[in-house]
């Protein structure tokens, strides 16, 4: 009984910190990313299908300026990022 109580707080425990981490490096990702042609935009400005609409405009930026596109991992990244913190 024990054991199984000390299993469900362990196992909370690390979900808390799995998503910790997730978040850590969207928010890393996205200062690191979208901060390279311009200041870094708050997430709070938009709402989450506006943060859709801009990332794609954002892949055409990124194609013009002849620079490296951003892996489909990093975009979903920061697309989760700004979504938890986008403006309702
Ligand atoms: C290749 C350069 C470049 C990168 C990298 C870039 N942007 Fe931009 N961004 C621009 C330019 C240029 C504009 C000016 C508006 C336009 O041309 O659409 C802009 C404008 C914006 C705006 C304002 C849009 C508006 O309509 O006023 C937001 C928000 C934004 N970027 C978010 C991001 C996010 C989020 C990222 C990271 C995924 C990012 N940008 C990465 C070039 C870039």
């Amino acid at each position: 009984m024990k054991a199984t109580f000390l299993t469900v707080v362990f196992l909370a425990a690390m979900g808390t910190i799995g998503f910790a981490a997730t978040a850590d490096e969207g928010a890393a990702l996205f200062e690191a990313r979208c901060t390279l042609c311009h200041q870094m935009p708050d997430p709070a400005m938009l709402n989450a299908g506006q943060w859709d609409a801009i990332l794609s405009v954002m892949k055409k930026r990124i194609e013009q300026k002849g620079m490296p596109q951003l892996p489909d991992d990093e975009i979903k990244t920061i697309r989760e990022f700004l979504h938890s913190h986008a403006r309702q």
